[in-house]
């Protein structure tokens, strides 16, 4: 049985499912946070270390305005509505992105989410919003750069140690097992460095859908992989 540390969902098909439900995309999506509220209770519920999950990306700015700003209206809904709760829970939210390219509103209240349950030890619950890996990554070694630059680290000193100490997810275990919902097999540009060695499911579901019955399947598949990280079994 492999053990598991953290898992990253990249909920997807909120769109699809709002189109064959004939209703607008915006409540595909409101739908969508309703499946994430029951992930999230079920995951620090049953003692799951960390959860990532995906929620905007800096591609995702490519969409209609409407859209965009049906999206910013549920992020505040969502933490307006959920603290209380998470913060009970003891769940420990932060915020992987560029906070400071969201709208002031959505950034005034994910930072003081983020700020009130800074010293909960519960569920780690990483919230990607206005996120890119890429953006991370270079975001990292340009910090690495110019710590090297000022003669407060030698190159020596740049180890993936260090390097991980720059990325949003600084402290926390690399991802053991990604999910993806609504069949499409590909990263978007999520968490590249912290992914480097996970197990990966993509489930045909489309993500308001999706339930703790089908996550609870989707652990346990993931308990029975076989995880080499590059060695020889047996
Ligand atoms: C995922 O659902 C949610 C976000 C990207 C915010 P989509 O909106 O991408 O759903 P599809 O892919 O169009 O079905
Ligand atoms: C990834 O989904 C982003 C989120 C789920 C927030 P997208 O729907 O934006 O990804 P692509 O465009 O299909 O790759
Ligand atoms: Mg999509």
């Amino acid at each position: 049985m492999n053990e598991l540390k953290h898992v990253a969902i990249i909920m997807d098909g909120n769109g699809r499912w709002a189109k064959k439900n004939r209703i607008k995309t915006a409540l595909g999506h409101r739908r969508g946070v309703e499946a994430l509220r029951d992930i999230i209770r079920y995951s620090s519920d049953e003692g799951i270390f960390a959860l990532s999950i995906y929620a905007f990306s800096t591609e995702n700015w490519k969409r209609s305005k409407e859209e965009i700003e049906s999206l910013m209206q549920l992020i505040v809904d969502f933490f307006r509505s959920e603290i209380d709760e998470l913060d009970e829970k003891n769940v420990n939210i932060r915020i992987l992105g560029d906070i400071n390219g969201l709208p002031e509103k959505q950034r005034t209240v994910v930072l003081k989410a983020q700020e009130r349950t800074s010293n909960n030890t519960g569920l780690r619950l990483n919230i990607a919003l206005n996120y890119g890996a890429r953006a991370e990554i270079v975001h990292a070694a340009k910090q690495l750069a110019q710590k090297a630059f000022q003669g407060d680290l030698s190159v020596e000193e740049i180890t993936e140690e260090t390097f991980e100490n720059h990325l949003y997810t600084v402290g926390l275990p690399p991802v053991d097992l990604l999910i993806r919902t609504s069949g499409e097999q590909r990263l978007s540009n999520f968490l590249l460095y912290q992914l480097a060695y996970a197990e990966m499911i993509f489930p045909e579901v489309l993500w308001p859908d999706y339930t703790v019955e089908m996550y609870q399947t989707h652990l346990k598949e993931f308990a029975n992989r076989e995880r080499r990280f590059g060695g020889r079994k047996g």
